[in-house]
């Protein structure tokens, strides 16, 4: 996870950096730090804080004259947060600095071999690791661009650094492998940032780094090289600043901001693939699934929960599809049939979970889609196809929109195979709802979190389609509320969980899945028989009186575009009224690329 920011040339270091790195804090934000060279006394000044980016700010209230300068926030995984293990980290003799994102898979190796050569450490970074290697190898005179060749074979696992090297003030260095970085071209400055987001204020003539190459940035040129310092090719790309939006519109939080957003998000998807009464995706792929005989969904999180649906949308047209969480299918892949294809959903297309599937993947020869928000990520420029949500930045950790769009997503793809749904007077529909929860629901799913906010547990209830929606809507409660939570499939209740069913048990039961409806009906009387409190939310011809929400009807496999909002909206008044951090949980980081 982490951010990454980097600039030089004719901007103000100090206000790029700390602009930056509070547009990355979703990235990671237990400490933060930047490094610039002081243009008085032409001497690099380091300053680090724990805890999110706002406290950086604070400390360097002062005005600051800088052309140089690197800055990091930080999502730990080797060493608590702490001052020493905050970025910017140097090596022992302060020769190098640099910021990293990613992991070092043999640092422990690395670092017993520069012990023994006599090298101390501050902090338990892995990153620190890699400065005093670039220092130590520099010893023998070597040019940098070398040294930083030899480093990167040096180096197992993934990473991005930006390094200044002292005493040299007109340069970046940047070697880049599996973690993400793009660079910006502006008017005599280049900037280095791990996404889009903070680029975009200064220039929007961005160019995603590739893996395997080792950068060298300043002011007015900008050059590339392989691992083996061959010179490669450079191609900026203008960025559409509406979709790189971080503006709040008026909304106090990102998530509610997203969730307001699902209705234009599905409108414009219906017009990106369904424009004038055709279906607009790529032949190859189309030609590619249907000549497939097993479709591998491969995903974590939110995604993982969307591909359920996407896996059943596939069954539905006749192929064989499965889900796997990333994570498992990497250590254990199974790929059935003679022509399997595999299909990725991410978000941010930079979980480093995939891009491990991603590796596996191709060692067996399969060809891969990629459905993601982030165009230019990672996974996406690997990936043989990819549909783009263009869902717009989703800033709150917790994904929202960009879960409604996957499955908007997925249910037009399926339905340009095989055209059996009306799927635009369906989505239409859709959004009717969407709009109807917006304006009129609300009131009642605030109450509803008002009277369950101090709640222990929380369990969420459902068949088929609504069972699919209940794990997203319990994933989404216990990362923002952390209350523990549980989606349970009503049919099973009675193998074993309906034992944790007391008085006064929360349980929230969706019942809009018509094939379904009669048997949930049941499992309420059940649980409400062990005195659990009920909260049913249903659509207006499965409703019974006492009902908590009634939206108007929709069918039923869309029903995670049309309500899931009514689970966003609830996890959101819940988080809100414990007065927790609703955009950004403890624990958590929004783009996560480490494993
Ligand atoms: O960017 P991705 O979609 O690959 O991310 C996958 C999960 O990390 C993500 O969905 C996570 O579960 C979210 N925080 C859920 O709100």
């Amino acid at each position: 996870m982490c951010g990454i920011v980097g600039c030089i040339g004719k901007v103000n270091a100090k206000d790029y950096l700390l602009y930056g790195l509070e547009t990355l804090d979703y990235r990671g934000y237990d400490s933060a730090g930047i490094a610039y060279l002081d243009s008085s006394k032409l001497e690099l000044e380091i300053v680090k804080t724990i805890g999110p980016v706002k406290a950086l700010i604070e400390k360097l209230n002062k005005p600051v004259e800088s052309h140089l300068g690197i800055g990091h926030t930080r999502w730990a995984t080797h060493g608590v947060p702490s001052i020493p293990n905050a970025h910017p980290v140097q090596s022992m003799n302060k020769k190098v600095t640099l910021v990293h994102n990613g992991v070092i898979e043999n640092f422990q190796e690395l670092k017993d071999s520069l012990i023994a050569k006599g090298y101390s450490f501050n902090g338990q970074t892995d990153s620190e690791v890699i400065a005093s290697l670039i220092e130590d190898k520099l010893k023998a005179n070597l040019d940098v661009l070398y040294v930083l060749s030899e480093i990167m074979k040096m180096l197992h696992g993934s990473f991005a650094c930006s390094i200044i090297i002292n005493g040299d003030n007109d340069h970046i260095y940047v070697i880049k492998r599996s973690s993400p970085l793009l660079v910006a071209k502006g008017k005599g400055f280049h900037l280095l940032a791990s996404d889009a987001l903070p680029l975009i204020k200064y220039a929007n003539e961005v160019f995603d780094l590739p893996d395997d190459t080792i950068s060298l940035v300043e002011k007015d040129s900008f050059r590339l090289f392989d691992v083996n310092l061959q010179p490669l090719q450079i191609k900026f790309t203008q960025r559409d600043p509406s979709l790189i939006s971080r503006d709040l519109n008026g909304y106090p939080h990102y998530m509610i901001k997203e969730i307001e957003e699902i209705e234009s998000v599905v409108r414009r998807l219906m017009v990106s693939y369904h424009p004038e009464d055709k279906f607009l995706f790529d032949e190859k792929l189309l030609k590619t699934i249907n000549d497939s005989d097993n479709i591998i969904f491969i995903a974590c999180g939110t995604s993982y929960h969307a591909s359920l649906i996407g896996a059943r949308y596939f069954r539905h047209i006749g192929k064989n599809a499965s889900v796997f969480i990333a994570s498992e299918w990497a250590f254990y892949p199974q790929i059935m049939g003679k022509k399997p294809f595999v299909i990725m959903l991410s978000q941010s297309g930079e979980t480093a979970d995939l891009i491990h599937c991603l590796k596996v993947a191709r060692e067996h020869d399969l060809r891969m889609l990629l459905v993601t928000n982030v165009q230019g990520s990672s996974l996406e420029r690997a990936a043989d196809f990819s549909i783009i949500l263009n869902a717009g930045s989703e800033i709150s950790v917790a994904s929202t929109k960009a879960y409604a769009a996957q499955v908007t997503a997925l249910a037009l793809l399926t339905n340009a195979l095989d055209n059996r749904h009306n799927i635009i007077r369906d989505l239409n529909e859709c959004c009717a709802v969407i709009s109807e929860v917006r304006t009129s629901s609300k009131p009642k799913i605030e109450a509803m979190a008002e009277k369950l906010k101090n709640s222990r547990d929380i369990y969420f209830l459902g068949r088929g389609y609504d069972y699919d929606l209940s794990l997203e809507a319990s994933l989404k409660l216990k990362e923002i509320s952390y209350i523990h939570s549980e989606a349970i499939p009503g049919g099973e209740l009675k193998h074993g969980p309906i034992a944790l069913i007391d008085t006064g048990t929360p349980v929230i039961v969706f019942v809009t899945d018509d094939v379904t409806a009669s048997s949930m009906r049941n499992n309420i009387q059940e649980i409400k028989a062990r005195g659990a409190e009920v909260f049913v939310v249903s659509t207006e011809k499965l409703s019974l009186p006492g009902d908590t929400i009634v939206v108007r009807d929709y069918r039923r496999y869309l029903s995670s575009v049309a309500i899931s909002s009514i689970a966003f909206y609830f996890a959101y008044y819940v988080s809100l009224k414990k007065g927790l951090n609703v955009d950004k949980p403890r624990n958590l980081a929004k783009a996560v690329t480490v494993e």
